[in-house]
């Protein structure tokens, strides 16, 4: 079995990982959130003013940081005030982008912040730029977050909530470049100040403002981005969905596939480290201190819809192979965390690659549900830099790694990239006088594994066994593996 060696260089200067990098998508599209989380306060499905008790729990239990919402595309098209007021009079509209359904707007601004204190997270608002007015923003704005005596916190308390929520982060609107109204990004930067300047603080607490960003690799965009507006956003968004064969639009099979497949959406997903990388050297030449963040706010495996539902609603299966592309995406923004302070995986629920599925009352978590529980110590700690040395396979690294320290608590996340040979591994220089608190592994028995509603423990972090001896750690990796690894301080 081939070997890996890794060195740990703890640095008392090295950066946080911001709790944010496992960020949250949830937009009106298909069942993320209609079936999904918002079942109505009529429901049998048990749930608390009409949000599912079941996967507000599983979030919780994942400590999500933030959820971004309403979207996506259909920001572009969301006219707040049809979600406010009593739900019997809220006006429905076509959802044109996905799946030509009428929304009710029963879940508008007061059930997501509802949504997002019930979870425990910051709420992470994308505003309308493509079809809304400034002003239909700055009163958005307002009427969330305003304590005053004001027009719209009048109405917000007229529908039953006295106090402003906090708004932490707001974008000023999505994939500007795109289905957000096929900008250019001169204009678009133009169109970022002027909406920007009426997104204001009304509150005690400052919006961190996020601008559109580029489109994968649109690095034209970031330039005339960080040119024209930088001094006005806290940060930039990017958008990257790993594709088979990195091709739009997106084929293959999300549980019909074999080793080539495989592979190719690994490799996919490893190319976030060099968009990372580009999009940085661009942003250091006009923000060496690193002022704005990057954001990259939409990203994971994007396969064509699950035969037999409607296309529309982006519906995929989740198996062990996304587990593998959410933990190496993690890796890379822990390593690019200086610049990267938050990423909202696509989508939290029933849409694209998500931690969560559900079919009426029943619900399932995901393989890239359960990686998101075993990076959550990582979540506001310190990295720890790594030297991985190993082998490669189809030219793609054969293992990928982590490490971070919090109160005393170091957590370590290998994944094994193989899906027939596992690796011996060791990690020499983490620190002395280190005992192993827990370590779990989730791997299955094939590539295509993935958990149902008849089977939904297929695919689940089992205990794993690793030696600590003085400061060396040494474990066997399953192939196709995640492993995590916590070791405190002996006492
Ligand atoms: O996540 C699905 C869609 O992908 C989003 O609505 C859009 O922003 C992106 O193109």
């Amino acid at each position: 079995m081939n070997r890996v060696t890794i060195q740990a260089n703890p640095n008392l200067n090295s950066p946080i990982i911001s709790p944010e990098i496992q960020g949250q998508f949830a937009e009106h599209l298909g069942h993320c959130i209609y079936g999904g989380i918002w079942v109505g306060e009529e429901s049998d499905i048990p749930h608390t003013r009409g949000i599912r008790n079941d996967v507000v729990d599983a979030l919780r239990a994942i400590r999500v940081p933030v959820i971004r919402w309403p979207g996506g595309c259909f920001a572009d098209e969301y006219h707040w005030r049809d979600g406010i007021g009593p739900r019997d009079q809220r006006p429905s509209i076509y959802n044109s982008h996905w799946g030509g359904v009428v929304e009710n707007n029963h879940f508008g601004t007061h059930e997501f912040f509802d949504l997002c204190e019930q979870v425990g997270c910051d709420p992470y608002v994308c505003g309308n730029v493509g079809s809304g007015t400034v002003q239909e923003m700055q009163q958005w704005v307002e009427y969330i977050t305003s304590p005053a005596d004001s027009p719209m916190a009048n109405l917000r308390r007229k529908n039953g909530r006295e106090a402003p929520w906090k708004l932490t982060y707001f974008g000023v609107g999505n994939e500007s470049w795109g289905c957000g109204g096929h900008m250019r990004p001169e204009y678009y930067a133009d169109l970022f100040r002027r909406y920007n300047t009426y997104v204001r603080t009304y509150g005690a607490h400052k919006i961190q403002r996020v601008a559109c960003g580029p489109n994968v690799a649109d690095y034209a965009w970031t330039e005339t981005l960080m040119r024209e507006a930088k001094d006005h956003m806290d940060g930039l968004s990017l958008h990257s969905y790993t594709l088979l064969d990195q091709k739009w639009p997106p084929s293959g099979s999300s549980t019909e596939f074999e080793t080539r497949e495989w592979f190719s959406i690994l490799e996919s997903a490893l190319q976030m480290e060099h968009l990372i990388g580009e999009h940085s050297k661009i942003m250091d030449q006009s923000d060496p201190d690193l002022k704005v963040s990057l954001v990259v706010d939409e990203w994971g495996t994007w396969y064509p819809s699950e035969p037999g539902t409607n296309p529309g609603f982006l519906f995929q299966q989740n198996t062990l192979r996304d587990a593998i592309v959410a933990s190496l995406h993690l890796d890379i923004f822990h390593r690019h965390c200086e610049r990267v302070r938050m990423a909202n995986i696509a989508q939290m629920v029933n849409v694209l690659q998500a931690m969560i599925l559900t079919d009426g009352p029943n619900m399932v978590l995901t393989p890239t549900y359960h990686v998101f529980e075993m990076y959550a110590g990582h979540q506001g700690a310190q990295r720890i830099d790594l030297a991985v040395e190993c082998d490669t396979l189809h030219a793609l690294p054969s293992v990928s790694a982590t490490a971070s320290e919090k109160h005393g608590v170091v957590l370590v996340c290998l994944t094994c990239l193989d899906p027939q040979n596992g690796r011996e591994v060791e990690v020499a220089g983490l620190g002395v006088g280190l005992e192993l608190q827990k370590a779990k592994v989730l791997t299955a028995s094939t590539m295509q594994s993935h958990n149902t509603f008849e089977s939904p423990s297929l695919v689940q972090p089992c205990d794993a066994e690793v030696g600590v001896c003085n400061d060396l750690l040494s474990l066997t990796l399953s192939p196709m593996s995640v492993t995590s690894i916590y070791l405190r301080v002996k006492s």
